[in-house]
């Protein structure tokens, strides 16, 4: 069984040698737990995942079996980029699974947001247990639990999401190289380990993905909608200098429409919200002040190239009262 404790004099890896240092003794603790074996690791494309990607990639190489599940929620070109820094650039062993019609026809018509959450939750675990069951001689499941997660796990906050959910018949033991690590120094591991500033810098990103963004019952072209305004907003963000800065920035489309006038013609479209916060601990948080010549370039890049889309809202609502997601 891995340690849970996180040694009280450890010292915080907040340096690229210290990483190394880090990185150097995971490897022979991988080596020394899996051996010959084969590893399994659900790889999100996500900071942590993608860190114990790399980590073990340099311990075992081809002996880890990363499984992408393209459900369609994620964002514009999340998937393309994980094949291209796993598959192409390190030469992982990458199943990429692409599941977007398994999961939008589920939640096709579903517009409760608890439903939605359980269908993508649910789904998820299906079709990951679906490709272990595909494999021969697995023996461990590599995770991307970190010590937040243990933390919360004991305080009763949170069930510990990451363990569990398989089914009966999959059981593995536990490969967790990072699990003694802050949020913070999961990033300092994954800078060293070369992963591309946007894949360890990345803002926040709900495990049910664009689902909670593409509110009510989500339609493809809403979700989208959805994708392609996010993009844009990221872009500009960037461009501005915000990326580093703003914690978290993101679109939402509302499933109603509102009349509105596009090439000297009446329209029905939707319309997209835009919110950018930022907050310590996600539990309140303020609203980012974003200078109103980038809301508008925002707001006519948007409206010209995101389809069915005719108005552009920026929410000013601090948390409390508004959540930040808006589901
Ligand atoms: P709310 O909307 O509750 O969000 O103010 C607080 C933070 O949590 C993120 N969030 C999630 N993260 N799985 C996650 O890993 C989820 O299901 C989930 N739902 C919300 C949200 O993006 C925000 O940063």
């Amino acid at each position: 069984m891995p340690i849970l404790t996180r040694p009280e004099a450890m010292e915080r890896i907040t340096t690229p040698a210290l990483a190394e240092k880090f990185i150097a003794e995971q490897i022979e603790d991988i080596r020394a737990q899996v051996g010959e074996n084969k590893v399994l690791l659900a790889l999100s494309g996500g900071v942590d995942s993608s860190v114990v990607a790399a980590l073990l990639i340099r311990a075992i190489g081809k002996q880890l079996v990363c499984v992408h599940v393209n459900h369609g929620l994620l964002r514009k070109g999340e998937p393309e980029q994980v094949i291209r820094v796993f598959k192409d650039e390190m030469d992982a062993n990458l199943i990429y699974v692409d599941a977007v019609d398994r999961f939008l026809d589920k939640l096709a018509g579903v517009s409760d947001p608890e439903t939605k959450r359980k269908i993508i939750g649910g789904e998820f675990i299906e079709v990951f247990a679906d490709e272990a069951r595909k494999l021969q001689d697995v023996k461990f499941l590599a995770q991307g639990t970190i010590w937040p997660d243990i933390l919360e796990s004991e305080h009763g906050i949170k069930a510990h999401h990451n363990a569990g959910g398989l089914p009966e018949d999959l059981k593995f033991e536990l490969v967790e190289p990072v699990r003694i690590l802050f949020k913070d120094e999961v990033r300092v591991v994954g800078k060293a380990l070369g992963l591309p500033d946007n894949m360890v810098y990345r803002q926040p990103f709900p495990g049910p993905g664009l689902g909670v963004r593409c509110l009510g019952a989500i339609t493809r072209d809403r979700l989208e909608a959805v994708r392609e305004s996010d993009a844009i907003l990221r872009e500009e963000f960037a461009n501005a200098g915000l990326a580093g800065k703003v914690w978290q920035y993101f679109t939402i489309v509302p499933d109603f429409k509102s009349v509105g006038i596009k090439d000297g013609r009446r329209c029905d479209e939707w319309p997209v919200i835009l919110r950018a916060v930022n907050t310590r601990d996600a539990m309140t948080a303020t609203v980012e002040p974003v200078p109103f010549d980038l809301l508008q370039r925002i707001t006519d890049r948007i409206t010209r190239e995101v389809k069915g889309v005719n108005r552009v809202l920026y929410d000013l609502t601090p948390k409390p009262t508004g959540t930040i997601e808006w589901e």
